[in-house]
């Protein structure tokens, strides 16, 4: 199945413990990766895909994004190690040509290393929103001469994969620019647990759930 997350909610953990919002980022961060290796070992799930930088959020300030950056780059260096013991491969979604060339060598470092891990593909969304998305994929498209049906348009999407369970942390119930066309039958959680906060044991319990939920697709 394939579990993609809104992980929100850094900024507020880090405000009500009386810190700056980046400290929030930095626990988000060690959250990614005790998710992950829970979805690596759980044979149920074979792709997850994060929310972690969207099109929207360059709206932010400055240092923000830059810390963003940084930590991004730094995760992938420190956590590699991660992603090759638990036999996990990396991909992007999203438009990253206008991120820094050392970052960018980073993300394509991390993907070619991890290309053959089998357990899990994490999928990180940089840089993403559903719109550019779509409008991506149009273009290419057209430039192929391909002809406009449903399938096509899926296959020139980032990523074709419809999501089964979308789940989003923080409270907030919207979808804010995620896989818009991805989550057409996708089951939707929200919990008020701000990210940072968010544990397996958690997902757990929402997996619980999901399972419970009868999934029509329109039939009867
Ligand atoms: C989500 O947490 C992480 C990113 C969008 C990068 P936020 O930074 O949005 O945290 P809140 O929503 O302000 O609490
Ligand atoms: C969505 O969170 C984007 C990510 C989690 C990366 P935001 O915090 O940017 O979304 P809004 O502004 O609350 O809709
Ligand atoms: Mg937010």
């Amino acid at each position: 199945m394939h579990l993609a997350i809104i992980m929100d909610g850094n900024g507020r953990w880090a405000k009500k413990r009386g810190l700056k919002r980046i400290e929030g980022h930095k626990k988000g961060a060690e959250v990614v990766k005790e998710i992950t290796e829970y979805c690596a070992n759980n044979h149920e799930i074979d792709t997850l895909t994060l929310y972690a930088f969207s099109t929207e959020n360059w709206k932010r300030p400055k240092m923000e994004i830059d810390f963003l950056m940084k930590l991004l780059d730094n995760w992938l260096k420190k956590e590699l190690d991660t992603y090759i013991k638990n036999d996990v491969k990396f991909e992007t979604i999203g438009d990253i040509s206008k991120f820094s060339n050392k970052l960018k060598k980073r993300i394509a470092y991390t993907k070619e290393v991890t290309k053959n891990n089998k357990k899990l593909t994490q999928v990180l969304a940089l840089n993403y929103g559903s719109r550019d998305e779509i409008t991506r994929a149009v273009k290419k498209m057209i430039e192929k001469n391909e002809e406009i049906t449903p399938e096509n348009i899926q296959k020139n999407l980032d990523i074709g994969r419809d999501v089964d369970l979308l789940i989003r942390t923080s409270g907030e119930i919207r979808v804010s620019n995620f896989l818009l066309w991805q989550i057409a039958y996708a089951e939707m959680f929200f919990t008020p647990i701000l990210w940072p906060d968010f544990t397996s044991e958690e997902l757990e319990k929402i997996l619980t759930e999901f399972k419970k939920r009868e999934r029509r697709f329109g039939g009867i």
